[in-house]
C-alpha cells in the first residue's frame, strides 16, 4: 500500500487518526445509497435491514471486545464516551456520599476537561502527578481512593507517549473499594490485547478511527455486571441505546467500526509485531544518525506503533515547519496562538523547551518499511539544519538529554 508520489507527505500520525481501510470503506458503501433506512423505523423493509446491520456490528464489536452485545452503547467518538462515562456517573449518583473523582494528569483532554467541569460542579477531585514516562502505579492510584470516592478514571494507553497502565490491577482496586472504574482505551482497543473486561472495567471508551475505521462513532461499553452504578444520559429524545444515548444512529459508521474492530483484532498478532519491527527501525535509524535524542514514554510498556522522541537545541515549531514531507505530531498543541507544551510532557517531567523540541510519531497497518526509511532522512536532515543555527548546540553547553 505505498503511493508515495512527490509532494505526497507520508502519513506517520496514526494516533491521531488512521486511514479508513479499503474493506471498511467497501462494507459501509451500502449503506450510504441502497440501505438507507432508520434502525429505529420498526414498521418496514428498510428499517429492518438498518437495523440487523447494527445488530451485527455490535456483535462483532462485542466480540471483539469478548463483552456482552447489549453492554455496548454507540456514541459518536471517544470524547463523547468519556463525557458520559464521567458526567453520567457523577450526575447519576443518588448517593450525596460519593462525590470524590480520581484521574491522573496524563489523560487525554477528553476526560480531564469533563473532570474539570465536573469539579466546578461541586465534586472534590483529584488529579494525580503521573511517572516518569507518563503511566501511574496502580498503588498511587490505591493511596488516592478516600471513602467518599465515586469514579476513577486512567486510560489503558496514553495518545502520546503510548506509555501502557496496568488496567487489570487498578480495575481490581476500584472494585475491591466500591468505586467505578472507567478507561479510556481509544488508543489501546484493537492494538494491544485487553484484559477480560467484564471482570476489570466498569465502563471503556473506544473510537473508530484510531483502528482504521470512520471518524465521528465511537462505543461506551457499560458493564453491568461487575457492580452497580447509575448512568444520567447526557442527551435525551427518542431512548436510543438502552436510554443512554438518544438519536438515530449514523448506520454507515457503526457498521465501519464494527468491521474495523474485527478486522484489527483478528490481524493483531502479526500486525503488531511487524508495526513493532518498524517502530525499532525507525528508533535505531534515527538514534544512530542524530545524538542528544531521548525516547520518550515507557522502554517496554508502550504501544507498538507509538515512538516519542525529544531532540535536544532544537527549536520544536521550527522542526514541525521542515518536516514537509512526513505528517507527525509535535510535542506542542496548536489550539491556541501561542503552542502550548504538550501537558502529558510536562506532566512526566521534561521542561517546556525539551516538550516542545519533541515529535510523536505513529505507524500503523499501511506504513511501510520504505516510507519509515524516508522519514528517518528526512528527520534526521531536518534536524542537522536546526542545529546548525542552534547557539546552544554549538556552545554544547545544554543538559544531557539521553
Ligand atoms: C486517548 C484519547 N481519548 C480520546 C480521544 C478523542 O477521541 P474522538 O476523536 O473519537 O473524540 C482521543 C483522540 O485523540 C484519544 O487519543
Amino acid at each position: 500500500m505505498n503511493d508515495r508520489r512527490p509532494g505526497k507527505p507520508i502519513y506517520l500520525d496514526n494516533h491521531a487518526t488512521t486511514r479508513v481501510d479499503p474493506r471498511v470503506l467497501e462494507a459501509m458503501l451500502p449503506f450510504f445509497s441502497d440501505l438507507y433506512g432508520n434502525a429505529a423505523s420498526a414498521g418496514h423493509a428498510f428499517g429492518w435491514a438498518a437495523a440487523d446491520a447494527v445488530a451485527q456490528a455490535r456483535s462483532q464489536i462485542a466480540a471483539s471486545l469478548g463483552v456482552e452485545s447489549r453492554d455496548v452503547i454507540f456514541t459518536s467518538g471517544a470524547t463523547e464516551s468519556n463525557n458520559l462515562a464521567l458526567k453520567g456517573v457523577a450526575r447519576g449518583a443518588g448517593s450525596k456520599v460519593r462525590t470524590h473523582l480520581v484521574t491522573v494528569a496524563s489523560e487525554h483532554r477528553a476526560v480531564l476537561d469533563p473532570i474539570r467541569q465536573l469539579g466546578r460542579e461541586g465534586h472534590a477531585v483529584t488529579v494525580l502527578p503521573c511517572d516518569e514516562y507518563g503511566g501511574i502505579d496502580p498503588s498511587r492510584v490505591a493511596e488516592a481512593i478516600r471513602d467518599d470516592t465515586l469514579l476513577v478514571s486512567i486510560m489503558a494507553a496514553n495518545n502520546e507517549v503510548g506509555t501502557l497502565n496496568d488496567v487489570d490491577a487498578i480495575g481490581a482496586i476500584c472494585l475491591s473499594r466500591g468505586v467505578v472504574f472507567h478507561t479510556d482505551a481509544a488508543q489501546a482497543v484493537g492494538k494491544i490485547p485487553l484484559p477480560e473486561l467484564a471482570q476489570h472495567v466498569d465502563l471503556l471508551s473506544l473510537t473508530a478511527h484510531k483502528f482504521h475505521g470512520p471518524k465521528g462513532v465511537g462505543a461506551l461499553y457499560v458493564n453491568r455486571s461487575r457492580q452497580p452504578f447509575r448512568i444520567q444520559p447526557l442527551v435525551d429524545g427518542g431512548g436510543h441505546e438502552r436510554r443512554l444515548r438518544s438519536g438515530t444512529l449514523p448506520v454507515p459508521l457503526v457498521v465501519g467500526m464494527g468491521v474495523a474492530l474485527d478486522l484489527a483484532v483478528r490481524e493483531r498478532p502479526g500486525e503488531s509485531a511487524r508495526v513493532l519491527e518498524l517502530r525499532e527501525r525507525l528508533c535505531a535509524g534515527l538514534c544512530e544518525r542524530i545524538p542528544a535524542v531521548r525516547v520518550n514514554g515507557h522502554p517496554l510498556r508502550r504501544l507498538p506503533g507509538n515512538l516519542n522522541l525529544s531532540f535536544r537545541d532544537v527549536d520544536g515549531g521550527a522542526l514541525l515547519m521542515s518536516l514537509r514531507d512526513v505528517a507527525v505530531s509535535s510535542g506542542s498543541a496548536c489550539s491556541s496562538a501561542e503552542p502550548e507544551p504538550s501537558h502529558v510532557l510536562t506532566a512526566m517531567g521534561l521542561d517546556e523547551e525539551t516538550a516542545r523540541a519533541s515529535l510523536r510519531f505513529g505507524i500503523s497497518r499501511f506504513t511501510t518499511a520504505e516510507e519509515i526509511d524516508f522519514a528517518v532522512e528526512a528527520v534526521t536532515a531536518a534536524v542537522q539544519g536546526l542545529r546548525q543555527h542552534s547557539i546552544a548546540w554549538k556552545s554544547g553547553v545544554t543538559n544531557d538529554l539521553t
